[in-house]
């Protein structure tokens, strides 16, 4: 196992109800920026409840509104403009993980000197942020309880994840009640979003964290008993709260601290949605089969790895190359078959591969210490294996 500090200081209210815990915001100052997507907190009611709940606790609200998936720099900009020139003293996040990653950002460029841009491409540049609070309605990435953000310059066809411990959030309210209507689409795409995570933790040169492969292994099995039950009934709370928490801790350095490799899955995918803007989950979804194999292929040695995952997860039996083989069609179908998740990047609307090459030498970029080592040229392979 690795040398580690671990410390995730967010307070998690989970639960029924638990928005009333939004009065807690009281304590950190006046003036709250909240901070919202294109208008499904509307439609459920929430934003109504928050609103309230916030008025009642003497809270005067700043509103950022119209968060895009893949969360752009100019919404930052904006939203770091109001909480210089309005004097904010937190942000509140309500939404998914582009929300709430936009408002991480936000939150550090309000106490930064310069252009928000810098802090995305350069993370040591984050010292400082205001207090981030976040109410979750969309299970799948983790921002809730973890350092990261995601922001996107679609002028430069840039998407760069940064972190720093100042955007952990203070506090966050998980009711898995606000997902039930969350769609098809997106729960497909969350799930395969927590998923990726997991491998990307699990699958590691380090083999001597027997307590991150079992917390990880069994993440997997929670998702993928999970992820259907939530496709056919968007309203059991068994389903929406499990996938909720294993989304969770899939990200939060429970299951990496002390055991993971650099991500490689990540970095290929991003370039995916920095140039043709899709949806995440479904970018990794797509390219996680391809890159099972393709690491197999090209580093022998991991096939008992993938055999573990197949015997742990997906409870098959046999000798390893059978086994791993397996594994890999276990995935592949449990996320498009059994989740309906288009299938390749043609499917999600990419219909050229002129810009593969540029695409995959920035991946690589961000592959330097990974699981399997990957090129640029081994990056080609793979996303035209996923065309
Ligand atoms: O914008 P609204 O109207 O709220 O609608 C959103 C959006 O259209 C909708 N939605 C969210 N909650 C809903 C809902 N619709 C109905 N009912 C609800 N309860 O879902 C759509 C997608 O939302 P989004 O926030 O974009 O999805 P997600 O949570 O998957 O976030 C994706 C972004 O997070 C980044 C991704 O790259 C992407 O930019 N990531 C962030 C990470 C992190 N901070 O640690 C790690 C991840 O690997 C990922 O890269
Ligand atoms: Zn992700």
């Amino acid at each position: 196992m690795y040398d580690f500090t671990f410390c995730i200081p967010t307070k998690i209210h989970f639960g029924k109800g638990q928005i009333s815990h939004l009065t807690e915001l009281a304590g950190y100052g006046k003036k709250v920026l909240l901070v919202y997507g294109g208008g499904s907190i509307k439609r459920s009611g929430l934003y109504d409840t928050a609103m309230k709940i916030l008025q009642d606790a003497g809270l005067a609200v700043t509103e950022l509104a119209g968060v895009e998936p893949n969360p752009r720099i100019e919404t930052v900009r904006r939203g770091v403009e109001l909480c210089k020139t309005e004097g904010i003293d937190m942000v509140l996040a309500i939404g998914g993980g582009s929300t709430i990653d936009c408002s991480k950002v936000v939150a550090a460029g309000a106490k930064y000197d310069g252009d928000a841009w810098d802090l995305v491409i350069d993370p040591s540049k984050i010292t400082a942020a205001l207090p981030i609070f976040s109410v979750l309605t969309l299970s799948a990435t983790g921002s809730e309880m973890d350092a990261f953000a995601v922001i996107s310059d679609m002028t430069k066809n840039e998407k760069w994840g940064t972190a720093s411990p100042c955007m952990i959030p203070t506090m966050s309210v998980l009711d898995p009640e606000y997902t039930y209507t969350v769609s098809p689409k997106q729960t497909s795409a969350g799930t395969a979003d927590m998923m990726s995570h997991t491998f990307e933790n699990y699958f590691t040169k380090e083999k001597g964290s027997e307590v991150q492969r079992y917390m990880a292994e069994g993440l997997l099995r929670t998702m993928i008993k999970y992820g259907p039950v939530a496709l056919e009934h968007p309203d059991s709370y068994e389903a929406r709260a499990n996938l909720m928490w294993a989304g969770t801790h899939a990200i939060n350095g429970l299951i990496s601290s002390g055991s993971a490799n650099a991500w490689c899955v990540h970095p290929m995918e991003h370039e995916l949605s920095a140039f043709y803007d899709i949806t995440h989950g479904e970018g990794l979804a797509i390219l996680t089969p391809v890159w099972m194999e393709f690491v197999m292929k090209k580093d022998p040695s991991t096939v008992a790895d993938f055999a573990a995952y197949g015997r742990n997860v997906w409870n098959l039996s046999g000798d390893d190359a059978a086994v791993a083989k397996e594994a890999v069609a276990c995935t592949r179908s449990f996320l498009f078959d059994t989740m309906h998740i288009p299938a390749n990047l043609r499917a999600v609307g990419i219909n050229e591969d002129k810009n593969f090459g540029i695409m995959a030498e920035k991946a690589a970029a961000g592959c330097v210490g990974c699981y399997v080592p990957l090129t640029k040229e081994d990056i080609v392979e793979i996303f035209k294996a996923a065309f």
